[in-house]
């Protein structure tokens, strides 16, 4: 069997390929975090992640934030939860918000940490929503950017790396809510989206 053949016979069901290792991940996360930490240095930040996609990348972030520096007080950890509306690949304009955080926003330094952006619908209404509400500052951070299908210009002050014109899942992403757990991003094999 050769090296390909192997990596295959490993990848779970429905994987075609990884297109970023765990590792990478890891060293794409650290080189966001020193930069936050440098920005934020005097200051608490609230870091808002994007329930579900953005959970383990989230989770990532805040340690290597601690990692970089930024003190255990600096970083107030809280969630949110959206449903776009649209087929499985692609959101529409119109986000909902499922759950709300649980800390106030007024005042306070708002840094939301999404998955992945894409069209931009989702990160437009989620920096309208916390922009009416009064904080100190806000900023968006991002693991992956999509730039391809932008339908509305939104800001994202930290981008990860850009992401191939494709749809992938892991590490957070799903396709139909299912692949989210994988340590890795990948693509997947044609057929899943034929069923
Ligand atoms: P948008 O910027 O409003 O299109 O929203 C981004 C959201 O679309 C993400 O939070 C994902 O839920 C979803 N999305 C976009 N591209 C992908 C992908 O390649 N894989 C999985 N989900 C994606
Ligand atoms: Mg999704």
């Amino acid at each position: 069997m050769n090296p390909t053949e192997s990596q295959a016979a490993t990848l779970p069901e429905g994987i075609a390929e990884v297109i970023c290792d765990a590792e990478a991940i890891g060293a794409t996360t650290d080189l966001l975090a020193e930069r936050i930490a440098t920005d934020y240095r005097d200051r608490k930040v609230l870091v808002v992640g994007v329930l579900k996609g953005a959970l383990f990348f989230t989770a990532d972030l805040a340690r290597a934030l601690q990692r970089a520096g930024m003190a255990p007080d600096q970083i107030i950890l809280d969630f949110i939860a959206v449903s776009s509306y649209g087929n499985a690949h692609r959101s529409s304009g119109e986000v909902r918000l499922l759950k709300d955080t649980s800390e106030s926003v007024e005042g306070r330094h708002v840094l939301i940490v999404e998955d992945i952006v894409d069209n931009g619908h989702t990160l437009h209404y989620l920096r309208a929503v916390f922009g009416g509400r009064g904080p100190a500052s806000l900023a968006a951070c991002a693991l992956l950017d999509k730039p391809y299908h932008r339908c509305v210009e939104v800001p994202v002050e930290y981008v990860g790396m850009e992401a191939p014109d494709e749809f992938v899942v892991g590490y957070g992403l799903d396709y139909q809510e299912s692949y989210r757990h994988l340590p890795y991003l990948a693509r997947l094999h044609p057929w899943v989206y034929r069923d």
